[in-house]
C-alpha cells in the first residue's frame, strides 16, 4: 500500500518522479504529492485523488527543483484528502517525509510531540516522523533519521530530505520494500523496481533496518547503528517495455491476454523432456530434503490463495501427500501445530503481502522447510523462506491479479509433479502422460482467449445485474471462488463463489431469476453431482451460464448458455476454465466505466494488516 519514490541527479525531478508515481499508482491512488527542492526552498504539491489530478495541478502551477521525493497513498489512518496526502513536512517547513506502512506507536508519540510545542496539521501516522527528525536535527539529517527509527514501532519504508541538510535523500526500511536503483549519475529510491527500469536496471534491495543515504556523487549503505554496509547490486532483466499497455484498454485485458506465454515461461526450463523429469534444483531446496515431506501447508491471501487450493489437489493428486491451505491472516494468530516432516509453501504475487510474510515469520519459529513461490524477485517473501520458486508472469500492473494467478497453478502443477518424483509416486509412464498435457496448456488457451469477442457479447448481457453465484467442485471449486472475487473487486457486484455441493446447504436459497450461476463443468470426476446443481437452480428459474468442455453435448440443453472450453486431463481444467470467467469479469467491469485496472478501496500490494 502506498507508493514512494526519490530522485538525485542532473535531469528535470519532477517529470521523473511523476513518471514514476504513475508506475507505483497500482499500490495506492486516493491521494498522491511531491516535494522538489529548490535553492533553499521546499515546494510542496499534493492533491486528492490519482496522479492524473497531480498532473494537471502540476501543469496548472509548475515546480521546479533539483532533487525531491514523490508518493501516492493508500489511506491507512486518516481520510484521503489534500492535507492528509504526503509528504508531510516538520513545523519549520525545512524538511519532508513520504511514507509507505503504518506508524503503530503515533499516538503517544504525537501527544508527546505536542506537549513539546510541536503542530500537527494531518491526521496521518506519518507526520509523527517529520516532527522527530526536526526534534533530534543536529545538522546531520541521516543521524536525525537514525535517532528517530529508534522511536517509531510498526512497519515502514520512509525517504526524507532537508533543506538544513541539503544534496540528500534519507531512506529506511522496516518492513514495507524500498529499492535503490543506481544509474550513470544520478540515483533513484522506490516502492519496488517499476518506476526505476526506464533509467537503470542496476537495484539494491534494501533489508529490514537497512538504510540508504543518496547523494549526487552516490549512495551509502548502512544499518541502523550506522555501520557501513556493503550491498549486493543486481541487475533486474525485467525490460520498461513489460510495464506499457501496448495498445490494450486495460492492463488487465492485456495481461489476461499474456496468460498463455507467461505459463509457457514459468514451465520453461523446468522440464526435461529428455528424462521427462522436473527439475526444481533452482528453487535451493533439495530432492533430498523432499523426500522427508509427510504434509504440505500452504499459505497465502486473495488470489495467492486460490491458486494454493488449487495446488492442494494438484499435490493430492499427483504425490498423495496431505496438504491443508490456509488463508495467512488466520493462520498468523493460530496455534498451529507443524514439525520437521512439514513443508510450508507461501503464495505472494508480490512477496510483501503483510499478512503472508507475518505467518511466515510466525511459522520458521517452528523451524519447518519452507518454500515461497513469488512473481516479484528478491522480494520479502521471497528473501525469507528457505527456497523459491519464481512465477515468471513478468510484472503485472493491474491490481486484479490474473497472469500470476496462472503462473502461480503452472508452479504448483510443477512443484506437484516434482514431490510426486523424488517420493516415486507415479510410474514413468503416468508422470510423462501428465507433463505432456501440462505442455499443451499454453496452445489451448491461445484457442480460448480467441473466443474473447463472444464472451464480450455474452458478458454485456449481464452488466446490469447486481448478483452472481459461481459453482464448482473439486479442482474447480477454487476458479468458483476466483471467479466471483474477480467480479466484484472489479465490476462492485456482488458474486459469491461456493462448492456445488455446498449450495443446498444455503446458498440455494438466494436463487431467483435475478441470481444468474456460473457452473464450472468440465467432463470430470464430479461432473455428475455438478448436473444435480444444474437441475436444481432449474428448477427454481435461475439462470444458468457453464464452463464446459466443448465437445460435451449433454450440457448444452441443460443451461441457457455454455462457454466452451477444449478438453484436456481433467486436473487441469483451472489453466483453461478460469479464462472465461477473468474475460467475463473484465468485460462487465469495462462496459460499467469501472476503473478496471484500480478499483476502488483496493491495492495492488497489502502492505498493512
Ligand atoms: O501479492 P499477493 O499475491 O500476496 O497478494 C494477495 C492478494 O492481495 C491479491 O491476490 C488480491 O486478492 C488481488 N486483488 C486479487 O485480484
Amino acid at each position: 500500500m502506498c507508493g514512494i519514490i526519490g530522485y538525485i541527479g542532473p535531469k528535470s525531478v519532477v517529470p521523473i518522479l511523476v513518471e514514476g508515481l504513475k508506475k507505483l499508482e497500482y499500490r495506492g491512488y486516493d491521494s498522491a504529492g511531491i516535494a522538489v527542492v529548490n535553492g533553499d526552498q521546499i515546494q510542496v504539491r499534493r492533491v486528492k485523488g490519482k496522479i492524473s489530478a497531480l498532473e494537471k495541478s502540476l501543469d496548472k502551477a509548475p515546480l521546479n527543483g533539483s532533487y525531491g521525493v514523490g508518493h501516492t497513498r493508500w489511506a491507512t489512518h486518516g481520510r484521503p484528502c489534500e492535507e492528509n496526502a504526503h509528504p508531510h513536512q516538520d513545523c519549520t517547513g525545512s524538511l519532508v517525509v513520504v511514507h509507505n506502512g503504518i506508524i503503530e506507536n503515533y499516538l503517544p508519540l504525537k501527544r508527546k510531540l505536542k506537549e513539546e510545542g510541536h503542530t500537527f496539521r494531518t491526521e496521518t501516522d506519518t507526520e509523527v516522523i517529520a516532527h522527530l527528525v526536526e526534534k533530534y536535527f543536529k545538522g546531520s539529517l541521516e543521524k536525525a533519521v537514525l535517532h528517530t527509527v529508534r522511536e517509531i514501532e510498526g512497519a515502514y519504508a520512509i525517504a526524507v530530505l532537508s533543506t538544513q541538510d541539503k544534496g540528500k535523500i534519507v531512506a529506511v526500511k522496516s518492513g514495507p520494500p524500498a529499492v535503490v536503483g543506481l544509474g550513470e549519475g544520478e540515483y533513484f529510491v522506490s516502492s519496488d523496481i517499476n518506476p526505476l527500469l526506464s533509467h537503470t536496471q542496476k537495484i539494491v534491495f534494501l533489508e529490514d533496518e537497512e538504510m540508504a543515504v543518496i547523494e549526487p556523487q552516490g549512495v551509502k549503505f548502512s544499518d541502523l547503528e550506522g555501520n557501513v554496509l556493503k550491498k549486493k547490486v543486481d541487475q533486474i532483466s525485467w525490460s520498461p517495455l513489460m510495464i506499457e499497455k501496448r495498445g490494450f484498454k486495460h492492463f488487465m485485458l492485456k495481461e489476461i491476454i499474456e496468460q498463455p506465454q507467461v505459463v509457457r515461461d514459468t514451465l520453461q526450463g523446468r522440464i526435461s523432456l529428455d528424462s521427462g523429469k522436473i527439475c526444481l534444483e533452482e528453487t535451493g531446496i533439495s530432492s533430498k530434503h523432499l523426500e522427508k515431506i509427510a504434509k504440505v501447508v500452504i499459505i497465502a491471501c486473495g488470489t495467492s490463495y486460490h491458486a494454493g487450493l488449487v495446488g492442494k489437489c494438484f499435490i493430492e493428486t499427483l504425490a498423495q501427500i496431505p496438504v491443508d491451505v490456509e488463508f495467512a491472516s488466520e493462520y498468523r494468530y493460530r496455534d498451529f501445530i507443524l514439525d520437521e516432516k512439514a513443508l510450508v509453501i507461501v503464495i505472494s504475487q508480490s512477496g510483501e503481502t503483510a499478512d503472508s510474510l507475518a505467518a511466515l515469520r510466525a511459522v520458521k519459529e517452528k523451524n519447518p522447510l519452507s518454500l515461497s513461490i513469488c512473481n516479484v524477485v528478491n522480494s520479502s517473501i521471497a528473501r525469507d523462506t528457505d527456497g523459491v520458486l519464481y512465477t515468471h508472469a513478468g510484472p503485472e500492473i493491474g491490481v486484479a491479479a490474473t497472469k500470476t494467478f496462472s503462473a502461480q497453478m503452472a508452479a504448483l502443477a510443477l512443484l506437484a509433479l516434482h514431490l510426486a518424483q523424488v517420493k516415486g509416486r507415479l510410474d514413468e509412464k503416468t508422470r510423462l502422460s501428465f507433463i505432456e498435457d501440462l505442455l499443451r496448456i499454453p496452445h489451448l488457451m491461445e484457442n480460448i482467449l480467441n473466443q474473447a469477442e463472444s464472451i464480450e457479447d455474452l458478458a454485456l448481457k449481464f452488466i446490469s445485474f447486481s448478483h452472481f453465484l459461481y459453482l464448482g467442485r473439486w479442482v474447480n471449486f477454487p476458479v468458483a471462488l476466483e471467479g466471483a472475487l474477480k467480479l466484484k473487486e472489479i465490476s462492485y457486484i456482488h458474486a459469491e463463489g461456493y462448492p456445488g455441493g455446498e449450495m443446498k446447504h444455503g446458498p440455494i436459497a438466494l436463487i431467483d431469476e435475478k441470481m444468474p450461476t456460473m457452473v464450472i463443468v468440465p467432463k470430470d470426476r464430479v461432473y455428475d453431482k455438478m448436473l444435480s446443481n444444474i437441475s436444481e437452480i432449474k428448477t427454481r428459474a435461475g439462470y444458468l451460464l457453464a464452463v464446459a468442455f466443448e465437445d460435451d453435448k449433454e450440457i448444452q440443453d441443460r443451461v441457457d448458455k455454455v462457454i466452451p472450453i477444449p478438453p484436456i486431463n481433467p486436473l487441469f481444467t483451472p489453466f483453461l476454465t478460469t479464462l472465461p470467467l477473468q474475460l467475463f469479469a473484465y468485460y462487465i467491469a469495462a462496459k460499467r466505466g469501472a476503473d478496471v485496472d484500480q478499483p476502488r478501496n483496493l491495492a495492488k500490494s497489502v502492505t498493512v494488516e
